[in-house]
């Protein structure tokens, strides 16, 4: 729930709970074979391995696929068809039948090596070659997905080249994780890398904040009604916040961690991709081009900062240890892997503008960080004040204000006045909520998932381009350089448990606004 908008009560506006199917056709016509590098490392058990049973097992995958693990894990197929067991069953949501949890492991192979191996090239070469048995070959998707720490992606698409991996009939795809590049350079130069082996149509950088429900439904609230739209610019609101705030530390991560930070593990992608979403302009289809197109707008529109800008309007923080809830946790700079004077950032808040005709003048606050009392994600629009104070000039009205949550509730709010009932005139902000677990009785679907069988089938909607990816380093870059050349001297400076430093509140108190407060 939004837990500052006041009149919890609300107004229900939805019918009652409809069962909707979750997909109809799903994948099923898209026989493949998966390279899953990196196929017994972390991502792959808990985030890959689990995702993809979710639709084996609402029957919207093909009958026909393979998947190759491939990672330096020294296992034989069999063992790692009981780790991909091991991980369904751990990290799955929903208790599955053990017959049919075999069942999926029985699709699973596996090559051990190190990426540097040519011989292992040769071996999945062959095993993709030797497709799926009955199915022909032209009609079979080799899907090469690279769960790899960052630093071993140009090293693996040399090899693919060098060993023809995209050369075979059928439908050749790649999927790379995020982030994509540790700046517009280097991520131009990776493009440039993966785009001399395949297409960009082939091409899937994938995002997981653009499979989450509430994030596609952006666009179909903004563009699917009439109502909203013509307040969705500078005339009519205030301000935007959007707030990815995390209660969870870096976790195993602190090696990844040292060298992303905040900004290239959130800002740069998931936080960019919400920003654009809440502020593109209608796009000319539903085509993925089309929304990508207005999307890369949107990153060019952004205004550039100069140092002195940056370092009034982009404050960063550390977390010190503290306490969450009845833990006591540790601070940033006494996590596993992580250096003892750690100049990494483990949270942000900064102020953008987008000077094009729609947000001339409207500030889009932004923050993010690790070890913050809750995790929530959520874009709140504040609209400005009626132009006159009719209900006299003592009477506070709180302001209309649109709140799209994304987790953990899955909700869009509207804030309006009415009257408080009695003889006195005075204003009660109520609430109109949409709620999807209220609305929809099937649970929202996992982003993984549903971004793997938008991948089956070609769709790229969801997927940033090679232009977009780009842009958006070119909105974090400077403050990144900036940050790089002046270290704060007074790292940790903030504790966990609390919603990060001091100079995030000051700095919106200079603007006479308050940050979203979340019990
Ligand atoms: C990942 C980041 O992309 O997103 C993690 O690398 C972060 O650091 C995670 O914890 C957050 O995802 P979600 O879906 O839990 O908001």
């Amino acid at each position: 729930m939004t837990d500052s908008m006041p009149g919890q009560e609300g107004i229900k506006v939805s019918p009652d709970p409809c069962t909707l199917p979750v997909a109809t056709q799903g994948a099923r016509d898209y026989p493949f074979v998966m390279v899953m590098f990196g196929g017994a490392g972390d991502l792959a058990r808990k985030k890959l391995v689990p995702t993809l049973f979710r639709p084996f097992r609402d029957n919207l995958l093909a009958e026909n696929f393979r998947v190759i693990g491939y990672s330096r894990t020294g296992l034989s197929t069999q063992e790692y068809r009981m780790l991909v067991k091991e991980s369904v069953i751990r990290h799955c949501q929903h208790p599955a039948p053990e017959e049919l949890v075999e069942q999926f492991a029985s699709h699973f192979e596996f090559i051990s090596g190190h990426f540097e191996e040519d011989a292992k090239y040769g071996e999945i070469a062959a095993a993709i070659r030797e497709g799926i048995p009955g199915i022909p070959p032209d009609v079979t998707s080799t899907l090469h997905y690279l769960a790899v720490p960052p630093d071993s992606v140009p090293l693996i698409i040399a090899k693919m080249k060098e060993h023809g991996l995209a050369d075979g009939p059928g439908r050749n795809r790649i999927i790379l994780e995020k982030p994509f590049g540790a700046d517009r350079l280097s991520a131009h130069t990776l493009n440039q890398k993966v785009l001399e082996v395949f297409d960009e149509n082939q091409v899937f950088r994938i995002d997981h904040y653009l499979g989450k429900e509430t994030v596609q439904n952006l666009m179909f609230f903004r563009f699917g009604n009439n109502v909203f739209e013509p307040l969705w610019n500078r005339n009519y609101v205030d301000h935007v916040q959007i707030t990815v705030a995390e209660d969870i530390g870096i976790e195993t991560r602190g090696n990844f961690y040292e060298q992303a930070g905040v900004v290239r593990d959130i800002i740069q992608n998931h936080m960019l991709q919400l920003v654009a979403h809440t502020a593109m302009e209608p796009p000319a289809s539903f085509e993925a081009d089309a929304i990508r197109d207005e999307k890369l707008k949107i990153y060019k529109s952004f205004r550039k900062m100069p140092p002195e800008y940056i370092a009034q309007n982009m404050l960063r923080g550390q977390y010190g240890p503290g306490r969450l809830g009845k833990e006591i946790v540790r601070g940033y700079r006494e996590e596993d892997k992580v250096s003892p004077d750690s100049k990494a950032s483990t949270f942000m808040a900064g102020k953008f503008y987008i000077d094009n005709w729609r947000w001339s003048g409207v500030p889009f606050y932004l923050r993010s960080g690790k070890r913050l009392p809750k995790r929530i994600t959520e874009i709140y629009v504040e609209f400005k004040q009626p132009p006159l104070k009719l209900m006299g000039s003592a009477c506070q009205e709180a302001p209309n204000a649109l709140c799209l949550q994304i987790q953990p509730e899955e909700s869009i709010i509207l804030r309006f006045n009415t009257k408080q009932p009695g003889v006195d005139n005075l204003p009660y902000p109520s609430m109109l909520e949409f709620n999807y677990a209220k609305s929809f009785k099937a649970a929202t679907y996992p982003p993984y998932a549903r971004l793997l069988l938008d991948c089956l089938r070609g769709d790229l909607t969801l997927f940033a381009r090679q232009d977009g990816i780009e842009a958006m380093w070119g909105v974090v870059d400077p403050v990144i350089q900036f940050w790089e050349e002046n270290p704060v001297p007074d790292f940790p400076n903030y504790k966990a448990g609390t919603w990060g430093p001091d100079a995030a509140c000051q700095m919106m108190d200079r603007d006479s606004r308050q940050w979203r407060l979340f019990e």
